[in-house]
């Protein structure tokens, strides 16, 4: 049994790519799951009903935009107590700083720090003895990449936000930290290598490749189940000690 068992985890973002896998992976050790996604519940009615089967867990599956905060403070009100938070949630938008539309701009902003902020707000109001918090930053929490002013902000002020509340849970049984990927296939980064595979004229398989050699050394992406292991071991009693920290899953791009 887990430490976690039977308590539940709310992972925001988990209709597909990461926090689909990092759902996937506390179910299998049976850990309840509160899903968010954009995607209207039909959609995914039929690989929740599965993960259910083969697992035994209850799941909640919530499709909401987290733009909309009136359905959002309704969401928040309507919570079940949970252990485990993983802030997920997330989108890209690219565009140089003099051009970046300031409602993309506002809405990268709130989808990666406000929204984290407000349910580590509520989670903290649980005063629970034991829980984990997740923030989902990456590689562009600690270095930054032309064209992603807004992605690259929010990201380096999640991880600030994460060490501010490990300092502030520290010793209570509740640990903060970010997780922070490189290139990593998944509908996000692959909208990233489909629009460059149109703008030079090249394959889906050759843009992959551009994008792996110009910033991530290993030449291989990141797996979706390498971060969900990295989450369960951050939630097993080892991680009890480990808060504030920035772990990085980038194949050695912040190494250089
Ligand atoms: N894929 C990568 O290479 C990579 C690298 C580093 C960090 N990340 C981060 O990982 C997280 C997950 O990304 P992913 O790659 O799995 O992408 P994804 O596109 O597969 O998943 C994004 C999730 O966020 C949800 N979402 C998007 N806009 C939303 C909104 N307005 N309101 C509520 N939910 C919304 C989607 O429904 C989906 O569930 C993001 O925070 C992303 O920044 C991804």
């Amino acid at each position: 049994m887990h430490q976690f068992s039977n308590q539940w985890a709310l992972v925001t973002g988990s209709s597909s790519g990461i926090g689909w896998g990092v759902a996937q992976t506390l179910a299998k050790h049976k850990i309840n799951l509160i899903l968010q996604g954009l995607e209207a519940e039909d959609q995914l009615k039929d690989k929740i009903e599965n993960l259910k089967k083969q697992t035994g867990v209850k799941i909640q599956y919530h499709s909401l935009d987290f733009s909309n905060s009136e359905l959002f403070q309704k969401f928040l009100s309507e919570l079940p107590e949970h252990a485990i938070l993983i802030n997920n949630a997330g989108l890209q938008f690219v565009s140089p700083v003099q051009d970046f539309p300031i409602e993309k701009w506002e809405l990268l902003l709130k989808l990666h720090l406000t929204i984290p902020f407000q349910l580590i707000q509520n989670f903290l109001k649980q005063k629970l003895q034991s829980g984990r918090i997740i923030n989902i930053s990456s590689v562009h929490g600690l270095v930054a990449s032309v064209n992603k002013s807004a992605y690259v902000s929010a990201k380096h002020g999640l991880i600030g936000l994460s060490k501010t509340v490990a300092l502030e849970t520290a010793g209570t049984g509740v640990t903060c930290n970010s997780i922070c990927p490189g290139w990593v296939k998944t509908p996000l980064v692959e909208n990233q290598i489909l629009d460059r595979s149109k703008k030079e004229n090249i394959s889906f398989e050759q843009a992959s490749i551009k994008l792996l050699e110009e910033k991530q050394p290993s030449k291989t992406f990141t797996e979706v189940s390498d971060i969900a292991e990295l989450v369960l071991f951050l939630c097993s009693p080892a991680g009890k000690n480990i808060t504030g920290a920035s772990m990085t899953l980038d194949g050695g791009w912040t190494s250089q």
